[in-house]
């Protein structure tokens, strides 16, 4: 397709473009809408610079995209249930959602992406990774994709590492459930995108625990394989957030991982969750 609307300039080979030539705080047309939903599907995540947005602002640019859904574990801002801060404080050691995953996969109907406004970035660090999970499924051998395509896998809330990166967030007041909740789904291991049609891996360091009717044991060199291949750097874009970066991921074939590099200094991020459907 030929952006005729936008600029579309890529940061990587593997995934991510940025997006020039739009000013979300307006209302944008629908042929923009258009381009910048092609481009998404193409570059699975995109960012775009400058956009001091509002909330309402932010809101009104993420319905365009997919309808807001709530974050199942902490609370929104005050009147902005749907928008989830995402903090890091300079006392603090643990960043939120510090390892690769992809959004809440222990739910039935994970969402289909979502968006990340920087507010207040550290002097230096804090940058988010992104990776592309077709190219993770497609660059497998033939064999192994053909094991894992009959496969299902049991994704949890609750294990311990990613459980850890949200404990400050919790303690602080922000849990929206009990901290003992657990949710748990089973998604296939390979699923297929509804929008481009094409096949990918979706199992994730933070959530998946073992395949379906496997033991923990069993499943864990595999899924160890499996995790240490998916972010492989040719696989991934890196990118380094200013004041008004937003950023619009694919949460059905990307992957993302915030580095923690920052210590000392705050990060402010607002999260908007995009959607929902059952992984096939
Ligand atoms: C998240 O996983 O939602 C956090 C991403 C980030 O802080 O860059």
């Amino acid at each position: 397709m030929e952006y005729r609307h936008i600029g579309v300039a890529p940061v990587a080979g593997a995934l991510g473009a940025e997006i020039a030539g739009v000013d979300l705080r307006q209302r944008v047309s629908d042929a923009v809408i258009a381009e910048i939903r092609h481009a998404w599907l193409q570059y699975l995540v995109l960012f775009f610079r400058d956009q001091p947005l509002t909330s309402d602002q932010y809101l009104a640019f993420a319905r365009r995209i997919a309808e807001p859904v709530e974050y199942p574990m902490l609370k929104g801002l005050d009147g902005y249930p749907l928008i989830v801060p995402v903090i890091k404080l300079p006392q603090e050691r643990v960043n939120f959602g510090g390892l690769w995953h992809s959004d809440t996969a222990y739910l039935e109907t994970p969402p289909i992406g979502a968006m990340l406004l920087a507010r207040e970035v550290p002097p230096v660090g804090g940058d988010t990774l992104f990776a592309n999970m077709y190219l993770a499924y497609e660059s497998l051998s033939d064999g192994l994709r053909r094991i894992l395509d009959g496969l299902h896998a049991v994704n949890s809330s609750a294990k311990a590492d990613v459980t850890k990166t949200r404990e400050d967030r919790l303690a602080e007041g922000g849990a929206k459930l009990a901290a003992d909740a657990v949710l748990n789904a089973v998604h296939p291991v390979v699923r297929t995108h509804p929008e481009t049609g094409r096949k990918l891996l979706y199992v994730n360091g933070g959530h998946t625990v073992c395949f379906e009717n496997m033991t923990e044991g069993e499943s864990t060199p595999l899924l160890h394989y499996l995790f240490a291949h998916l972010c492989r750097p040719e696989f991934t874009c890196r990118l380094r957030w200013q004041p008004g970066t937003l950023a619009l991921w694919d949460n059905r074939c990307s992957q993302h991982n915030p580095i923690n590099d920052y210590h000392g200094h705050k990060r402010v991020m607002h999260r908007i969750s995009l959607g929902a459907d059952r992984p096939v």
